[in-house]
């Protein structure tokens, strides 16, 4: 019975951190109006052509634009289609001259896993773990090898930039059974119109919310929206909840200064409002 326990939620690990990521063109529409974070990571990276290591770096959403202000990206993830995705991408960028040719001998895309790099120590100026990359990370060991990762490869006086969410208890005690964010779309890959729809069950004590995203077909014009019982598809999106103090306690075990610690990508404070924590970690120089 508990090995039972343990094998399911296993395989919802599994699928919580792969699912939501095999179809990288519904992954970049989905978050086509998420361009604040992009500004962000770019003004904080700035100008002047460094190598940066992306850590789950997925699609290319923040790996091309940094391409595109000179830098050197290593970008890694675990999910082959997306990082596929990007390279056609950047082919498709530099074809539109979007993206100078050489950026191509700029960026290394490796599939890998962020919690042991196969890269030397000491060797960016830069790491970057953005979109709640770390929020796949489920337990505290996990958490610690990662940032440990990070400590070892980054230069001395280097920097580390990534954001998550910040719990929000009211969002994760909702109603297992309600849909929410019930939202019509056409589907870019099918072009059929379809319904997008969200729950979640928040497990107290992994601190892991399972989130469950549905994909119906839209009901016909004039008809209002029933949630079938049976959904075409659900996609799993598993997410680890990173509290403030685990970040303050974690990051200066592994030689990592907590120097920024945000509630948004313009400076906002961190309070019950935020929806994010925006963080900017240094290894000391
Ligand atoms: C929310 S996406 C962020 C993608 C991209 N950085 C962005 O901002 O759009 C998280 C990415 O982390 C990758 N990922 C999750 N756990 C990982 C791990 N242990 N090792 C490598 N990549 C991982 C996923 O495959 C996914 O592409």
């Amino acid at each position: 019975m508990v090995d039972q326990r343990a094998a399911r939620r296993a395989a919802l690990l599994r699928h919580g951190t792969t699912d939501h990521y095999l179809d990288p063109v519904l992954y970049d529409f989905e978050y086509r109006e998420r361009v604040e974070d992009i500004a962000w990571y770019r003004e904080q990276v700035g100008p002047q052509p460094i190598s940066v290591l992306e850590l789950g770096a997925g699609s290319g959403r923040i790996t091309l634009p940094l391409l595109g202000d000179g830098h050197c990206v290593t970008a890694i993830d675990r999910v082959g289609p997306m990082l596929e995705h990007l390279r056609q991408k950047l082919d498709r960028q530099i074809a539109a001259d979007m993206l100078p040719t050489d950026a191509r001998e700029r960026v290394t895309t490796k599939l890998g896993d962020i919690r042991k790099l196969d890269l030397p120590d000491n060797s960016f100026r830069c790491v970057l773990a953005p979109f709640n990359t770390l929020m796949h990370l489920y337990t505290t060991a996990d958490l610690q090898a990662c940032f440990g990762e990070i400590a070892r490869v980054l230069q001395p006086g280097g920097v580390c930039l990534f954001d998550v969410c910040l719990p929000d208890f009211d969002w994760l005690m909702w109603d297992p059974a309600d849909r929410h964010s019930v939202t019509p779309f056409i589907d870019p890959n099918s072009g059929r119109r379809m319904i997008y729809s969200t729950n979640h069950t928040y497990d107290y004590a992994t601190q892991v919310c399972h989130i469950r995203i549905y994909y119906d077909p839209a009901p016909p014009a004039g008809e209002t929206f029933v949630p079938p019982t049976n959904s075409e598809h659900v996609v799993h999106l598993a997410h680890r909840q990173i509290f403030p103090e685990e970040l303050r306690a974690l990051l200066p075990w592994v030689g990592l200064e907590l120097v920024k610690h945000d509630g948004g990508f313009c400076g906002e404070p961190l309070t019950i409002e935020s929806e994010s924590q925006v963080c900017v970690a240094r290894k000391a120089g």
